[in-house]
């Protein structure tokens, strides 16, 4: 296994900058979760890295050698798709030792290592099965399976579970964090998935528009987004995000816009309000209610409540937020730092 360093690296497809300077450095061994929007360049950076793209500038380095200009075949790093790519007339275990064939590796070598990968993803009862005949849920495993065989320096996935369901996502993620812990490689994942960033990522990066926003632990940037961009893209429903002249008193300080997040609205009595909001939409989920509001001028603001809700549709509601949970953004749309966030204000 290796770390990866990535250093001023731009794309360009004609006139287009795709990526505009990207430095990263990855530690041997971290899972790295790559999120942001649609178009970010996320895909392009992972190509970049396994050698399936040219670089407009910059160079890669893996465990300290440089490996810009070498081939994707010799950079001895394996991907792993969202269409899984399976060979369809070939069984799981011909799917994950095909290759390992074609680098000239012993059949008793080859043999071990698909019986140890099949052990990992529990797949050692469909090893004489075809693809057609398997689950998405197995069908990606056999294609993260073929990864694992390769011992490749780093892995890299580019959102391997979006095309399952909900549930086999949810036991595929699990499956996934284990084999990190398992097998302890350098992982690189895209996603979209808030859920699956949160909970593989040692480190999360967020990119938009061809440049990172933010790296950081996934706590780091729930609880410390650097700018408006970071603060609205991490975190389901996202952090409500308001101009400081809507926010009566304190709460406002000298910044631009203030951030609260939904579980850090609280429904008070009217003398100490922040806001006075309408409820909009009342989603009850159970465990957890989410009241979707408007307040002055319009501006929506979503609410978290623990349990079950008696509020309805078109109730007036004065809510607090909470002092320890508030982000302040200049006009620039940078945080405001140093924050008292999370520190216990003084009292
Ligand atoms: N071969 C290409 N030629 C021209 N433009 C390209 C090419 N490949 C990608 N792009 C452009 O580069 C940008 C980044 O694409 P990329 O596939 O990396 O995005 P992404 O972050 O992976 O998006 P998604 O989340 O939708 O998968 C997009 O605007 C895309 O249209
Ligand atoms: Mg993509």
């Amino acid at each position: 296994m290796a770390g990866l360093e990535l250093r001023g690296i731009r794309k360009d497809y004609g006139a287009t900058a795709v990526l505009k300077g990207i430095d990263l450095s990855i530690a041997d061994g971290e899972f790295v979760v790559f999120v942001g929007p649609s178009g970010c360049g996320k895909s392009t950076l992972l190509r970049v890295i396994a050698g399936l793209e040219t670089v407009t500038a910059g160079d890669i380095h893996i465990d300290g050698t440089e490996v810009t200009r070498l081939a994707a075949s010799d950079r001895g790093l394996a991907m792993v798709f969202q269409s899984y790519a399976l060979y369809p007339h070939m069984t799981v275990h011909q799917n994950m030792s095909f290759a390992l064939e074609n680098m000239g590796i012993a059949k008793a070598e080859i043999s071990a290592r698909v019986d140890r990968a099949a052990r990992m993803l529990r797949l050692t009862d469909y090893l004489q099965r075809k693809p057609a005949a398997l689950s998405g849920g197995q069908r990606q495993r056999v294609a993260i399976g073929r990864a694992i065989v390769r011992d490749p320096k780093i892995f890299l996935f580019d959102e391997p579970l979006s095309n399952l369901d909900a549930e086999l996502r949810v036991a595929t993620r699990k499956e996934l964090a284990a084999l990190h812990a398992e097998i302890g490689g350098t992982m690189i994942y895209v996603t979209h998935d808030q859920v699956e960033a949160m909970t593989l990522a040692d480190r999360i990066v967020v990119l938009n528009g061809g440049r990172i926003e933010q790296i950081g632990t996934p706590l780091d940037l729930y609880n410390r987004p650097a700018n408006l961009f970071v603060a609205g893209f991490i975190g389901s429903p996202r952090m409500n995000l308001l101009p400081t002249e809507l926010v009566k008193g304190e709460a406002a300080g000298t910044a631009a816009t203030l951030g609260i997040r939904p579980e850090h609205v609280e429904p008070c009595q009217e003398a100490e309000a922040d806001l006075t909001v309408r409820i909009e939409l009342v989603e009850q989920l159970g465990g957890e209610t989410f009241l979707y509001t408007t307040g002055p001028n319009d501006v929506p603001l979503t609410i978290r409540c623990d349990g079950q809700s008696r509020l309805a549709r078109g109730d007036v509601l004065p809510v607090r937020f909470s002092r320890d949970h508030l982000h302040r953004f200049d006009a620039a749309g940078l945080a405001c730092r140093p924050e008292p966030l999370l520190a216990r204000s003084p009292s």
